[in-house]
């Protein structure tokens, strides 16, 4: 995979989107999936490393998709009124994730599918976990969430200092650069 660590910089969150949205429309233009979202924020960060992120959280939602409707995405996003973080809510119409398996989903190499069903080797969770924890914040399911998946995530609001669990997390986060078979 290489390094995907290209600095620390503001990352136009909406422009991240946009290029997801680029670099997947044939898989979006084939399924006829229908994606919205709230305006993005701009935050600091590593911008390979966030494109990553909702490329992963797409790839998943276009191919988890219920064989019954159009894969619809939403990325909804909103301030903590607390906390100096964003809230995003990530969230598909899929076949979704049973609550049992919320923490397994990110953990590396582990999937809820046969892969003849679907293919995958069950990295896309485990980076995205990384990822986030890179910059901060925080990655989870959704339990309570009916009718499709939703992952939510938190980062930082640009300029907020960084936490103590950031700069740990970053100093772990170099496993991301790993291939799969050094990590074993
Ligand atoms: N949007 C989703 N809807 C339903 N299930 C999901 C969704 N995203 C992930 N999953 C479940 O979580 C498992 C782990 O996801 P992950 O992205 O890590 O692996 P993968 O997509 O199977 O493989 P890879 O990402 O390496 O191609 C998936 O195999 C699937 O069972
Ligand atoms: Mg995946």
């Amino acid at each position: 995979m290489g390094r995907l660590n290209d600095g620390y910089a503001p990352v136009d969150l909406d422009q991240v989107w946009a290029s997801t949205e680029d670099s997947l429309s044939l898989a979006i233009a084939e399924s006829g999936t229908v994606l919205v979202r709230d305006p993005l924020p701009t935050v600091d960060g590593d911008a390979t490393q966030l494109g990553m992120l909702l490329q992963n959280l797409v790839t998943n939602a276009v191919k988890f998709r219920s064989p019954e409707r159009a894969p619809r995405i939403s990325l909804a996003c909103e301030p903590d009124p607390h906390e100096n973080l964003w809230r995003f809510a990530f969230t598909d119409n899929g076949i979704g994730i049973d609550p049992t398996y919320a923490e397994r989903v990110f953990v590396i190499f582990q999937r809820l599918h046969p892969r003849d069903a679907y293919p995958g080797n069950g990295i896309g969770l485990a980076m995205c976990k990384k990822i986030v924890e890179f910059h901060g914040g925080t990655i989870a399911i959704d339990p309570g969430h009916t009718g499709g998946a939703r992952i939510t995530f938190t980062l930082p609001r640009a300029g907020a200092a960084p936490s103590v669990a950031a700069v740990v997390a970053g100093a772990v986060a170099g496993a991301v650069s790993a291939e799969p078979g050094e990590q074993r």
